[in-house]
């Protein structure tokens, strides 16, 4: 599938991976850009709006059911229908467990998980009945093990990894596409205020330029850059024992 003339939600698109999203995908689709950052995204369109394709900017906290309501709402009054939606809104916050505060666990399982799944409840309606669209989750290489220091994070990720998997094959039947994106990691404000090293660490628009790839290529799982894919895969591999007692060794909690 080519991403040209589509219609193209973008939710997260005020910042980092999702902005990147939207100033490649803008040149040969109509998007509509979700965020919290109304006058960034009325930003962004200006920057990138050309004259065939149109920018459709919408102030939504996706952690809010009835936002994500009356988004989909002023959405559908001005498209016909949504063809691919990357659900990529995320917050992303370390604690120390002795600072221990459940109100990030409810703000990033809020944003990270039923920020997704909010949108694929206002989604599926239309695609299950028209039996055709894209649901492109943002997900993490984080989602593989429990990171001390991160483990909100972590889990939220897990969520969405596992989440999306079902999806796909619930959905599979109606001819509803389930894609889900694990990016290593990404230079994004996101990042920038990470004391650790961030080894094989990519632009947000090398991180845009792997989604969009992978999109093209139907890719049920889209994860990147390759290097940090293979020291995922070989941590996870690692024996509780063995990683508990690397994880002892972990001095940036
Ligand atoms: N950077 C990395 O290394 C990395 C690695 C793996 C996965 N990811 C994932 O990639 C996605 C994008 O992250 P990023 O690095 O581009 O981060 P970022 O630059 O901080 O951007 C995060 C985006 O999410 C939006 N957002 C946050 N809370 C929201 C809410 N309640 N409602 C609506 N939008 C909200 C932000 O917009 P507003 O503040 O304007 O609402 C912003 O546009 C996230 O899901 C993240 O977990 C990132």
């Amino acid at each position: 599938m080519k991403l040209e003339n589509k219609n193209i939600l973008i939710t997260g698109a005020s910042s980092g991976i999702g902005e990147a999203l939207a100033g490649k995908l803008a040149k040969s689709n109509n998007l509509i850009l979700v965020a919290r950052n109304y006058e960034k995204l009325k930003l962004i369109k200006e920057q990138n709006e050309t004259g065939k394709y149109k920018i459709f900017p919408v102030q939504c906290d996706v952690s809010k059911k009835t936002e994500v309501e009356e988004a989909y709402v002023k959405i559908k009054k001005k498209f016909t229908a949504v063809d691919i939606a990357i659900l990529n809104s995320g917050v992303s916050y370390r604690m120390k467990v002795e600072k221990f505060n459940s109100g990030l666990a409810e703000e990033i399982f809020g944003t990270n998980v039923m920020g997704i799944i909010y949108w694929v409840e206002q989604l599926i309606k239309d695609f299950v009945r028209e039996r055709k669209g894209t649901i492109v989750g943002v997900s993490s290489l984080a989602g593989n093990r429990g990171y001390s220091g991160s483990s909100f994070y972590s889990a939220s990720k897990a969520a969405v990894s596992i989440y999306l998997e079902g999806l796909r094959n619930e959905l599979k039947k109606y001819n509803v596409k389930v894609l889900t994106v694990k990016p290593g990691f990404v230079k994004t404000p996101m990042t920038d205020k990470n004391k650790f090293p961030m080894p094989f660490i990519i632009s947000p628009e090398k991180a845009a330029g792997y989604i969009i790839r992978g999109i093209e290529k139907g890719k049920k799982i889209i994860a990147f850059p390759l290097p940090m894919v293979l020291i995922v895969k070989f941590i996870g591999a690692l024996p509780v024992s063995v990683y508990d007692f690397l994880a002892s060794k972990n001095k940036y909690e």
